[in-house]
């Protein structure tokens, strides 16, 4: 799952849509502020919590003096994230100094991990609650406003919140996100997530559909459609009459409506099959994109990590993907310096990186989490300096594939969603083309807006960025 850069309601761009908000405030007895950290899943189960905080009569607000609670949403996937969390929980602290009638709670994986040593760690923190336990927010709350601080950590085999309309927090109004799955079955010996949000379930196939719909009646132009590995999506009908596998409900959610751009994240590689590619290939509308996590491209590391597949495995799918869908993009994660990983396992990782030619990958050094595989199993026995020298090392060759894969559209053109103003200049859009690739491009006279699409020539290119102009519309 790509994890989004942190953002908070207060970073929300000035002017577009803030759903929570636009109702009357007068209306809410109370405010809360969010603040979200990790993946696309966290964010948009900040907006499935906001959903049920406007039920019972919390507002959200981008200013935080206004809260009667503020909430934290947070990621355990790296001690680096724990780290970022825990210096702000200090920050309110300090805040409810002043307004010791102010909560704070702690949602997401974090809470689910520490459970009530968050309680007894940072004294001041009021509410403590797990990605699966969101419904008893409110009860939870009105127990801390009488004084009693609460915890609910209880994961669930059933909880999908498919009947919750997610209240669209930090939206650009073109782009959403949709769970349409939640937790993972798979336990790569690394990942804390199987432990902080529970066994894999699929949510009802119908109830995306509609919230789909919503979205395209409300005017939004493109939904990634979201779970730890989305291939494994798998929904059948109470009266066992229908059965959807993820190919079908990309097929589905792809007929909602032609003009709707469609993306998914994340695919495990052992899990991507070719009816998922073919249905990428008959439909237009489903962005020729593919987030494929690499890890480590040697499979002796790759078993220790419980990848289940092969480097050749791998290799095998970045083919067939190109075979099917030449002009996919394709891009990764990768971790350097898992447990025991050597100069050969290393010289590997970098040799499926320059094959697969990805156009941007995430790239972290392994940090051990308590309580999982690895940790219970294995020594981090990398050192430091190893491993920062060879994340440089795979920094370095994701940089040269960049710049290829980039430069190699320098002369064609590209349909673009635009998304909005670029963040240099009012004077240029800034979009996506269906492979993810973002483009600059002057807006001219051709008086469009946010949310239209526009064929732009390319002239030019960095690795991150490609610029040109339109040639119609
Ligand atoms: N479900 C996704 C990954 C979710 S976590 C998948 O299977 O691909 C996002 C990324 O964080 C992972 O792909 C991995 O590259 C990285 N990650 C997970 N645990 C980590 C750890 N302990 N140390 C460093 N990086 C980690
Ligand atoms: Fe973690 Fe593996 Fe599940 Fe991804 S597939 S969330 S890396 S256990
Ligand atoms: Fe996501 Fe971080 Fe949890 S990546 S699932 S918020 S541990």
């Amino acid at each position: 799952m790509l994890e989004t850069p942190t953002k908070t309601i207060d970073e929300t761009r000035q002017g577009e849509a803030f759903e929570a908000f636009q109702n009357d405030p007068n209306q809410y007895r109370k405010h809360f502020y969010i603040e979200s950290y990790g993946c696309a899943m966290n964010f948009n189960d900040s907006e499935i919590v906001a959903s049920i905080l406007n039920e019972n009569g919390f507002g959200a607000t981008r200013n935080i003096e206004d809260a009667h609670l503020i909430l934290i949403n947070t990621c355990s996937i790296r001690e680096k994230a724990e780290q970022t969390v825990r210096n702000r929980l200090v920050h309110f602290k300090g805040l409810k100094k002043s307004r010791p009638e102010m909560l704070v709670g702690v949602l997401g994986c974090m809470a689910e991990r520490l459970k009530a040593k968050l309680l007894e760690e940072e004294k001041l923190v009021d509410l403590v609650i797990g990605p699966d336990a969101y419904r008893s927010l409110p009860a939870l709350i009105a127990d801390a406003e009488g004084g009693q601080k609460g915890v609910n950590v209880l994961l669930s085999r059933e909880e999908t919140y498919s009947d919750i309309a997610p209240v669209r927090l930090d939206t650009n109004g073109v782009s959403s996100f949709v769970s349409i799955m939640r937790g993972c079955n798979n336990m790569c010996t690394f990942c804390v997530v199987p432990f902080t949000r529970g066994r894999e379930r699929s949510r009802d196939a119908h109830s995306i559909i509609r919230e789909v719909q919503d979205l395209v009646d409300r005017g939004y132009k493109e939904v990634t459609l979201l779970g730890q590995n989305v291939d494994s999506y798998y929904w059948m009908s109470q009266d066992g009459t229908e059965e959807v596998t993820f190919a079908k409900l990309l097929e589905m959610t792809a007929l909602v409506s032609p003009k709707l751009r469609v993306r998914f994240s994340t695919s495990h590689p052992k899990d991507i099959t070719d009816e998922v590619l073919f249905t990428m290939k008959k439909y237009d509308n489903i962005c020729k994109n593919i987030h494929l996590p690499l890890q480590s491209g040697s499979t002796r590391v790759l078993q220790l990590m419980n990848r289940t597949y092969t480097k050749e495995w791998y290799l095998k799918k970045v083919d067939r993907i190109r075979e099917v869908l030449p002009e996919c993009a394709i891009t990764c994660d990768i971790i350097t310096g898992f447990c025991t990983e050597a100069e050969e396992d290393h010289l590997e990782t970098l040799e499926v990186m320059r094959y697969s030619k990805y156009d941007l990958s995430y790239m972290y050094i392994y940090s051990e989490r308590p309580g999982t595989l690895a940790a219970r199993r294995y020594t981090d026995d990398v050192p430091d300096e190893v491993k920062s020298r060879r994340l440089k090392e795979v920094i370095e060759v994701q940089g040269k594939s960049s710049i290829e894969v980039f430069s190699a559209c320098i002369g064609q053109t590209f349909e673009v969603l635009i998304e909005g103003n670029s963040k240099r200049s009012e004077e240029h859009w800034s979009g996506r083309t269906t492979q993810g690739r973002m483009a600059v491009f002057p807006k001219g006279d051709w008086n469009l807006n946010k949310g239209d699409f526009a064929t732009v020539k390319i002239n030019d290119a960095t690795s991150g960025t490609l610029i040109g102009e339109i040639v119609f519309v």
